[in-house]
């Protein structure tokens, strides 16, 4: 279907940003909770399941390799398994959108099912790399052909008799260590996956939850997660916790809207996921965090940001990986704070869902504020006001550029335009709403 572009313009709200919401579900949990319980045995009910568009691929993804799928309520869903290694051959092309995730876990789960499958994406996730799981995904079998460049479509043969893998990731990448687990899951032995940084853990968690082991150790070259092949995945219950990828842009929109105070209930507070709120805190924000609590295995918390003024601050190249999405927010706060912010080691936003260097710097460049990219590395240059605006952002396909922009024009002189919010639908359905819910002013 032809894509239609909706453009959304955010201007400075006419008094502070006050209100207690919650955030749709965790992104990288709810694709997980779906594939997993797929290829668990019985049935498993999910609960807050997020509904963006990416999950929805994964969802129909997972119908058509044969697990059946029922929703039966908004964020309400079961889940009848095939068992590992039950998968059947899907009769059409499987589509993953606009999710980079869906595509790459998926990739690891068919590399070890005996079945041809074909697999493609829209515009933005057709350019993004995927040999970095088809070449180690190969390792145990699994024959792969893709377009030049190792991009999508991407025909799959998975291997009849998958080897464990053994592999070290070149990059800090969860999504690539989450890919071979998953193929591990049908190969005899132990799986081995050694990680420079750690990344978030959720695949390490639930693959747990739904009764496979799994092993995690320190090591000096990174932490080494091994998972014991071919376990019977059991059906558990999934309670799949507010994305705090997406809580963080009402948060910020109250750290920089004066007087605001917004709380964001039922939050994943998962320390591999949180660095976003550590850095806000180096910066001066006032964020609390109350009624702290496990569900489901993951820590969870409500979370209250108080407008009291940002300064600027060194985020360390090591820090990305607990907050690899939330760069661009980050940055629109800190155009907003005053003081020089410098976020080292950004290598891997050049390949997510748009070059998110470069889209996060053009999008504060057209509205006034002072950023440089320095190899890796992004330097915003607060002042003593807070940006001009008045620019047209292009959202390039990307879900957190859009939101990015909009809430950096609830705080800036003039108002921001989006060429295109169509893609927040992605990761957060629901979010015009929401914020026009607290006072915000996007028409
Ligand atoms: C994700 C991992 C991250 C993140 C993405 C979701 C996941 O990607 O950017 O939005 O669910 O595993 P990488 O692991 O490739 O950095």
């Amino acid at each position: 279907m032809a894509h239609i572009s909706r453009p959304l313009q955010a201007r400075r709200a006419a008094g502070p940003l006050r209100g207690t919401v919650r955030v749709p579900g965790d992104k990288s949990i709810s694709h997980r909770a779906l594939m997993f319980a797929g290829l668990a045995v019985g049935e498993t009910r999910i609960e807050g399941l997020l509904e963006g568009e990416d999950v929805l691929c994964t969802a129909a993804a997972m119908g058509a390799l044969g697990a059946e799928v029922i929703r039966d309520a908004p964020g309400r869903w079961r889940v009848a398994g095939r068992g590992i290694g039950g998968l059947v051959e899907p009769d059409g092309v499987l589509d993953m959108g606009n999710s980079g995730t869906a595509a790459r876990l998926l990739c690891g789960i068919l590399a070890s099912h005996d079945l041809f499958a074909v697999m493609t994406g829209d515009a933005s996730l057709r350019r993004r790399p995927m040999r970095r799981v088809t070449e180690p995904l190969a390792a145990c079998g699994a024959r792969f052909q893709s377009r030049a460049g190792g991009r999508l479509p991407l025909a799959i043969q998975g291997a009849r008799d998958a080897l464990p893998l053994e592999y070290t990731l070149p990059v800090a990448s969860a999504q690539v260590k989450s890919a071979l687990l998953l193929a591990g899951l049908n190969a005899p032995g132990w799986t081995r996956i050694t990680e420079p940084e750690p990344t978030r853990d959720h695949s390490e968690n639930m693959l747990r939850h739904f009764g496979a082991e799994v092993l995690v150790e320190s090591h000096a070259q990174g932490r080494l997660v091994s998972l014991l092949g071919q376990p019977e995945l059991v059906a558990a219950d999934v309670m799949v916790p507010g994305d705090p990828s997406s809580a963080a842009f009402p948060l910020v929109a109250a750290l920089l809207v004066q007087g605001s105070c917004v709380t964001v209930q039922g939050v994943g507070l998962n320390p591999l996921r949180t660095g976003l709120f550590t850095t806000l805190r180096e910066m001066g924000a006032n964020l609390v965090v109350t009624n702290e609590r496990l569900e489901g295995g993951e820590p969870v918390g409500d979370v209250t940001a108080t407008y009291n003024g940002l300064r600027g601050t060194d985020v360390p190249p090591d820090r990305a990986p607990s907050m690899i999405d939330e760069y661009p927010i980050l940055a629109v706060a800190a155009a907003c704070a005053t003081g020089v912010t410098r976020m080292r080691g950004l290598r891997e936003l050049r390949v997510k869902e748009s070059d998110r260097l470069s889209a996060t710097a053009a999008l504060l460049t057209i509205n006034g504020a002072r950023v440089e990219i320095e190899g890796d590395n992004l330097i915003v240059h607060g002042g003593n006001q807070v940006p001009a605006g008045g620019g047209l952002v292009e959202t390039h396909m990307d879900h957190r550029i859009a939101m990015s922009a909009l809430v950096l024009g609830l705080a800036s002189e003039r108002p921001v335009r989006v060429d295109d919010s169509a893609f927040i639908d992605t990761s957060f359905p629901g979010f015009a709403a929401l914020m026009l819910g607290l006072g915000a002013d996007l028409s």
